[in-house]
């Protein structure tokens, strides 16, 4: 039975400029034990997703979809429900930049830890982050770039403790910019483009033979160590949430672009999951 399942998921932020489409139709299942990593550049949706997932979307309209977590479908509960049973104690979140908004004023009086945050280190501030979030023992905890703006070496003892997390029963949605350390702690990714979900499947697919055109950009554009590779970044800008416009999303930056990926592209099955992308009809 899928521990968490989110079909048709569509969120849009009414803004002065229109409607933002932050989530189109975004479609993934996981099963009991098994974690998620959400990669794709900035405003793509990635934080969103999070934080509907905890209902915490200030401001995001849910215009369609189903979260079924455990069988519950939780955006039907009442948030007296949701507050008093999963959110925190099920689900948690360790929300992006949370440890730069540790309060500044009052100093942590965690008896052990007599100091101001100012006089912590990012990592120290990020594992005291983490451990509020896993206070009441939440099973499904959705990590927002908890390592981005910290330096290598504490990214890698971040990346342990999440890994350790797991080994004790508590299964991850890992939201990154980076698919290299997404496939190390996750055995699923969810490659977002645009507000939708390009292409899902299992780490080792998606790291080995990805499918969907951006995909491939970005893992073109991780280094290694072993091969001196030229760094291919994907040109243009990321596209506009306010578009209505029928069609694919990348169509404007992608290089296998066609005709018909003037009109919505379909929805491909692939070995472990689905690529949307008129590449493989
Ligand atoms: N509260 C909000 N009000 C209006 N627009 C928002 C709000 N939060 C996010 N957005 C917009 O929604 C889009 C997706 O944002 P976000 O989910 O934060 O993406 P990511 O985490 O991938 O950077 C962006 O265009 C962003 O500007
Ligand atoms: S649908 Fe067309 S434009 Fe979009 S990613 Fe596939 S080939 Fe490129
Ligand atoms: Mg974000």
């Amino acid at each position: 039975m899928p521990k968490i399942e989110i079909s048709d998921l569509s969120v849009d932020y009414k803004t002065s400029h229109g409607d933002i489409h932050a989530l189109e139709n975004v479609e993934f299942q996981l099963e009991d034990g098994v974690s998620i990593g959400i990669a794709g550049e900035s405003a793509c949706g990635k934080s969103t997703l999070g934080l509907t997932i905890i209902r915490m979307q200030q401001g995001g309209n849910i215009i369609s979809g189903k979260i079924m977590f455990r069988n519950k479908s939780i955006l039907d509960m009442p948030e007296s429900k949701f507050d008093k049973n999963i959110r925190w104690k099920e689900i948690s979140m360790i929300f992006q930049g949370a440890m730069n908004s540790l309060d500044p004023v009052f100093n942590l009086d965690y008896s052990i830890l007599e100091k101001y945050p100012h006089e912590l280190s990012g990592g120290m501030k990020q594992r005291i982050v983490i451990a509020m979030a896993l206070l009441l023992k939440p099973k499904f905890v959705i990590a927002d770039e908890p390592t981005t703006a910290l330096d290598v070496l504490v990214q890698a003892k971040i990346i342990n403790l999440l890994k350790n997390l797991k080994k004790n029963g508590v299964s991850l949605m890992l939201i990154s910019h980076d698919l290299a350390i997404l496939s190390e702690v996750a055995e699923k990714i969810g490659v977002m483009y645009g507000g939708k979900m390009v292409e899902f499947g299992t780490s080792s697919e998606i790291y080995r033979n990805p499918k969907h055109p951006y995909t491939q950009g970005l893992l073109n554009s991780i280094p290694t160590l072993r091969k001196e590779k030229k760094l291919k970044f994907i040109s243009g800008s990321p596209p506009d949430l306010s578009s209505t416009k029928p069609g694919c999303r990348f169509f404007d930056r992608c290089p296998e672009a066609m005709d018909k990926c003037k009109t919505d592209p379909p929805k491909i099955k692939t070995d472990s999951g689905y690529v949307l992308c008129w590449l493989y009809e």
